[in-house]
């Protein structure tokens, strides 16, 4: 190991397209299923970390503000792994910023811990590899594991207690199709219930939850095959069904998990209503009430004009397949 000192890395959010929802362990992050993802471009996370030998606490700021409590303890815990593999107790100094609204449903913990893996564990002087970086960005958040990849993505459950062979691997990279996704902010503010709390609330109680779980795995191979062949009305239909069926399983929990605005619903309305005009349209929605909208490049504009007529909606932005996080 060489001398510990600072590293600034970027990640991008994912979206999934085929839904992570429901952990086999939920310490480790461990996934009850696989999920197949796109990596964003357009929106990005940038931490760095550097550690300090004379500190005696970790100090974490986010967007400019300095995180304590639980936050700062879950990013502490995070650095102890690293510190752990790079064999050092020195604390560090955590700056982090993103550049789209912070624990909202537009995946900000995938991008921040999939930065925070890579800048801490280039600081401790550590190097690792891909499927090294994705088995730790998912200790930190199961969604932040395909952050780390560039493009399309495949997480794998694994079988192992431990987790390591829990990590993302590519479908394909940012090249392979080019699409976007139009990001609908539906509402302000951070989300009602958190996705872990949320998760651990679907498995407990709702009555739908083995099936969901039986229907991801049947899905994954079908929507890996459908990014490969670009055949966007496969994806479309695996895609808005995994994102329904996962809010519907969500919905039956007891009480029933509800991230929809009314935004939410007047968005997917009328990408059902552009489809039915003949546009190559489709939805997603994690927990969170914003709406990602994917169509092929050259739709950007006509499906920007026809999202932007919706009054209930906050923004758009707009999105393309995205990187790898990288050190800068
Ligand atoms: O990574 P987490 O724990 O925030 O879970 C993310 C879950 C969803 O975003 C709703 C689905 C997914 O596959 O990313």
């Amino acid at each position: 190991m060489s001398t510990p000192s600072s590293a600034t890395a970027i990640a991008h959010p994912n979206i999934a397209l085929i839904k992570y929802w429901g952990k086999r362990d939920v310490p480790l992050n461990l996934p009850a299923a696989g999920s197949i993802s796109l990596t964003l471009a357009g929106m990005e996370t940038r931490t760095t970390v550097r550690f300090d030998p004379t500190l005696t606490v970790d100090s974490v700021s986010l967007d400019g503000k300095d995180v304590t409590g639980k936050g700062a303890a879950k990013i502490s815990t995070f650095l102890d792994r690293v510190r752990a593999k790079a064999d050092i107790t020195t604390r560090a100094h955590v700056e982090s910023a993103n550049d789209f609204p912070t624990a909202a449903g537009l995946a900000s913990s995938a991008s921040g811990f999939a930065a925070l893996a890579l800048a801490a564990t280039r600081a401790a002087g550590l190097e690792l590899d891909t499927p090294e970086l994705s088995v730790l960005s998912r200790l930190g958040s199961g969604s932040a594991a395909r952050s780390v990849i560039d493009g399309w993505a495949q997480m794998h459950p694994g079988q192992a207690d431990d987790g390591d062979d829990a990590f993302a691997t590519q479908i394909a990279g940012s090249d392979h199709w080019d699409l976007r996704c139009v990001v609908a902010v539906c509402a302000r503010g951070p989300k009602e219930i958190g996705s872990t709390e949320a998760m651990n609330l679907t498995l407990d109680t709702s009555p739908y939850y083995a099936a969901w779980i039986e229907d991801v795995t049947r899905n994954l191979e079908p929507a890996r095959e459908a990014i490969l062949a670009r055949d966007f009305d496969r994806l479309a239909q695996l895609a808005e069904a995994s994102c329904l069926r996962m809010h519907a399983c969500a919905l039956a929990a007891d009480p029933g998990i509800l991230y929809w605005q009314p935004a939410t619903m007047a968005i997917m309305r009328r990408v059902r209503a552009l489809r039915s005009a003949g546009e190559s349209v489709f939805f997603t929605i994690d927990a969170g009430p914003h709406v990602k909208v994917f169509c092929p490049a050259d739709r950007e504009a006509a499906v920007l004009a026809a999202l932007g007529e919706e009054p209930s909606v906050e923004r758009l932005l707009v999105s393309r397949p995205g990187g790898a996080a990288r050190l800068i």
